[in-house]
């Protein structure tokens, strides 16, 4: 990424959150600048920044904002309210509640204290993507095909990534791999930033619909699935991208590794199972309508199912642990009885 700090896809700097608008992507490379916490809420409730990760540092970003506006008076209160508030945006990523949860406790304590903490969260989960990267380029033998869904990007971890970052990493050792990348409907994730990613690294990929992996999974042309995810369980039941599931039941079915990779800020130790994973159910005009670029670069959103109709959108699906080979976290790869170590 051209215009980032550091190519990181959110970033802190003299007082302002500075967000690469996903929603503009991969049409128009333009920096969001956010100087209230209302406005970074703003940006993750309509995704201008998305991915488990980016979304807990972006939330950390915003408790610090929200630790810089509390007025002396009513601080408490006003930090209270503000946490509310910024976990009200979006309920499935575990990422947002781990790093609000931080910094709110150091804005008890001042100020300096929350920057310093909010800073270190996207530090340390731009880390966890390198590392996730280095473990698991382990699993990636040359010439794999890799089939991938959503994105899971720098874009959705402030840096590396996590299910791209074994991608990228197996690259560029040279491993010859070719990716299949999922068009992840309805926001066409995959479509429009995994794919925006590869071009920038030059990884050989396509784009395929969301329903043709099984078909390519029959037909013997993938070799392994990564994908990231929002929330884990303790029995490593996996929330991710609406679509998950169906990859991980017919990769069983079909006898192809499938592999999550995430950092530890998306595992839940609160909750024993996928069941407890708060689902969110987004706008249905994100079904209804969708949107690209014309050939002027000009972004426009156009209906595309009959007027009348209306529209059911679960952005996520809890893949059980047992259609699961195995996690890539920043420790290295990891059974779902291994989980429990950590
Ligand atoms: O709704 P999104 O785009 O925020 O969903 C993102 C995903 O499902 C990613 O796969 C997930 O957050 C892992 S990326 C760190």
């Amino acid at each position: 990424m051209t215009n980032l700090k550091n190519n990181r896809s959110i970033f802190f700097q003299n007082k302002i959150v500075y967000i690469l608008d996903q929603t503009k992507l991969p049409f128009k490379e333009e920096l969001y600048k956010s100087s209230t916490y209302q406005n970074t809420c703003f940006a993750i409730k309509n995704m201008l920044i998305r991915g488990a990760g980016s979304i807990g540092a972006a939330a950390g970003f915003a408790m610090m904002q929200a630790s810089f506006e509390a007025p002396n008076y009513n601080r408490l209160n006003f930090l209270n309210n503000a946490k509310k508030i910024i976990e009200q945006t979006r309920p499935t990523a575990h990422d947002l509640f781990a790093a609000v949860e931080r910094v709110y406790n150091k804005a008890l304590s001042s100020n300096d204290e929350a920057e310093a903490e909010a800073q270190l969260i996207a530090d340390e989960t731009a880390e966890a993507g390198r590392l996730i990267g280095i473990h698991g380029n382990e699993l990636i033998k040359t010439g794999s095909r890799i089939l991938t869904h959503c994105n899971a990007g720098t874009l959705a971890l402030v840096d590396y990534g996590s299910a791209l970052a074994p991608i990228i990493h197996a690259h560029n050792s040279g491993k010859q791999i070719f990716v299949y990348v999922d068009e992840t409907r309805p926001r066409n994730q995959g479509a429009k930033l995994t794919a925006w990613e590869l071009n920038k690294f030059g990884v050989p990929h396509v784009i395929i619909a969301d329903n043709a992996a099984g078909m390519l999974m029959a037909d013997g042309k993938i070799d392994l699935i990564i994908t990231g995810a929002d929330r884990i369980a303790k029995n490593g039941d996996t929330a991710n991208k609406i679509g998950t599931l169906e990859k991980a039941v017919l990769a069983k079915e079909f006898n192809i590794p499938f592999y999550i990779a995430a950092p530890f800020s998306t595992f839940d130790k609160t909750i024993e199972t996928g069941k407890n994973i708060p689902i969110e159910i987004r706008d249905e005009n994100e079904i209804l309508t969708i949107s690209g670029a014309d050939i002027t670069g000009k972004i426009h959103n156009i209906r595309i199912a009959s007027p009348g109709s209306k529209a059911y959108n679960p952005a996520f699906d809890v893949t059980p642990s047992k259609y699961i080979s195995a996690f890539i976290t920043p420790k290295g790869i990891l059974s779902s009885e291994e989980l429990k170590k950590y």
